[in-house]
């Protein structure tokens, strides 16, 4: 440790992370693999429903839980830390249809919402505003993630045993 918080590393190169602080990013960064993961899974159960559009809607959701991850990576580099990444857990492989799988989408986005609010709190412990305000942008995406789930799974009930149009509109997503 040294003067104002930050760690040292072997090579000399003083981050402006505490320890703690470094560890708690590191640990979103892999949750937000597990999202990429999650939503990759929930794309093969899609196709295996025989709905294309759903499983594409997937497809382009694991590519921004991608950019969340690798957002973490390049702060804590670019703060002098160093990124030691650990193992991501297996997804589900099954949900209960196109509605059960939405809702646990939600139910993941809201967990989500919940970590990211626990990173805030151990950046104002750690009196470190400068990762407070990179959060930020965190929690504007948050709002975003759950009314995009909410929205489709509003859409899943409406469409009731139907998904053809819901999932050529859900095919439209880039
Ligand atoms: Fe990375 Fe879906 O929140």
């Amino acid at each position: 440790m040294v003067e104002g918080g930050g760690v040292t590393s072997e090579e000399g190169v003083v981050s402006m992370l505490t320890g703690k602080m470094q560890e708690a990013l590191t640990g979103q960064l892999i949750a937000e693999m597990y999202s990429a993961y999650l939503y990759l899974s929930m794309s093969s159960y899609f196709e295996s429903l025989n709905l294309p559009g759903f499983a594409s809607w997937m497809r382009v959701q694991r590519l921004e839980e991608l950019v969340h991850a690798l957002k973490f990576f390049d702060y804590i580099v670019e703060a002098g830390g160093r990124v030691l990444l650990g193992p991501i857990d297996g997804p589900p492989t099954e949900w209960d249809g196109a509605l059960g799988a939405f809702e646990a989408a939600l139910a993941h986005e809201k967990k989500v919402t919940g970590l990211i609010n626990d990173l805030v709190e151990v950046a104002r412990a750690e009196g470190d505003s400068a990762t407070e305000e990179f959060l930020k942008w965190y929690i504007d995406e948050q709002v975003e993630e759950e009314e995009s789930a909410e929205e489709v799974v509003s859409k899943i009930k409406a469409a009731g045993d139907d998904l053809g149009a819901l999932d050529a509109e859900l095919a439209q997503r880039s």
